[in-house]
């Protein structure tokens, strides 16, 4: 294989720097050359967004958050007229093989590719973790843990007003964010898309809270899962009690990769490029226990991750 190209795809997310650096350095040292594709899909329609790499191409970005080489939600790719103008467009690079870091939605693309030709290897990237077939994604831990520190700063002020705080946070249609950073955050309640909640049933759990003279309560809630504006009239009204809102927005996907997460990006680069080298394709590395393997692209494609919900009652019970 004598050209690798590599892309970033779909929402950013910590850990994909460290995943285009083993990529490169990978690459260049079995002595392939590295291009990376600026703006995902889109690159590949524009005229000056193939940059050739060189070492010194990835060094100092394994710290940073984003991606260097951008990012895009390309709607050409959604079309078999694109996704054929794309792999001509690989083909004409001399391109022979491609990795795409990126969420469920950037393997469609990507599978596309494969069947006009190009091998290639996906590498799961989204806070959301959402991708079915890996126990982790680049960029979640990090984003736990941002949320985390919201949760820190929240409990400090709820505790001095004796509030009850909601707390948006991302994952699309999904909760695992909300599960993780709810259990690891001790949150009164985490609502989430995948689990029937039922408001009169967190205001019981709240109302219990208060007699046993609780200072403060926090409800993380999945973007998915509701309206975080709705739960807060509704609980203020039922519990005559003072409550705000917190949004947390994109904070969640920015700031500087975890170490967890440049662990997973740097082992999952260098493991797509040894894929490619193999021969292999339409493959994606996933995580497994501690390790890294490969599944078929299919094994993502239309299926969620599913949810764990015995985490989620165990969240339930211990935030009594
Ligand atoms: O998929 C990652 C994600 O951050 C979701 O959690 C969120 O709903 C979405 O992207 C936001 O998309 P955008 O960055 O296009 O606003």
């Amino acid at each position: 294989m004598r050209k690798v190209a590599v892309l970033t795809s779909g929402g950013d997310a910590p850990g994909m720097n460290a995943a285009v650096r083993a990529v490169v350095r990978k690459g260049l040292s079995k002595h392939c050359k590295i291009v990376g594709i600026r703006r995902g899909y889109a690159g590949l329609f524009s005229d000056d967004d193939f940059i050739d790499f060189h070492l010194g191409s990835v060094a100092g970005i394994i710290h940073r958050g984003g991606t260097v080489i951008l990012t895009s939600r390309a709607e050409e790719m959604y079309e078999p007229e694109g996704q054929a103008r794309a792999a001509e467009r690989l083909a004409s690079e001399g391109v022979e093989g491609l990795v795409v870091i990126g969420g469920e939605g950037s393997f469609r693309g990507a599978l596309a590719l494969e069947q006009r030709g190009i091998k290639t290897v996906c590498i799961p990237g989204t806070i959301d973790n959402d991708i079915n077939g890996t126990e982790s994604a680049l960029g979640f831990d990090t984003a736990v843990n941002t949320i985390l520190d919201a949760v820190n700063r929240l409990r400090d002020t709820a505790t001095s007003h004796e509030r009850i705080f909601i707390l948006e946070v991302m994952g699309r249609h999904t909760g695992h964010l909300a599960l993780a950073a709810g259990l690891a955050g001790g949150a009164e309640s985490v609502l989430v898309p995948e689990i029937k909640w039922d408001l009169e049933h967190i205001c019981r759990r709240l109302l219990q809270g208060i007699e046993r003279q609780k200072t403060h309560s926090i409800i993380v809630v999945a973007e998915g899962a509701a309206n975080v504006f709705e739960i807060n009239k509704k609980i203020r009204d039922r519990i005559k009690a003072e409550t705000r809102v917190t949004v947390l927005g994109h904070i969640q996907r920015g700031g500087s990769p975890s170490a967890v997460d440049r662990l997973l990006g740097s082992r999952m680069g260098a493991a797509a490029v040894d894929l490619l080298w193999a021969g292999k394709s339409g493959l994606f590395t996933a995580l497994k226990g501690d390790q890294i393997v490969a599944e078929p692209l299919e094994t993502s494609l239309g299926k969620k991750r599913p949810f764990p919900e015995k985490l989620y009652e165990l969240t339930l019970e211990l935030a009594r």
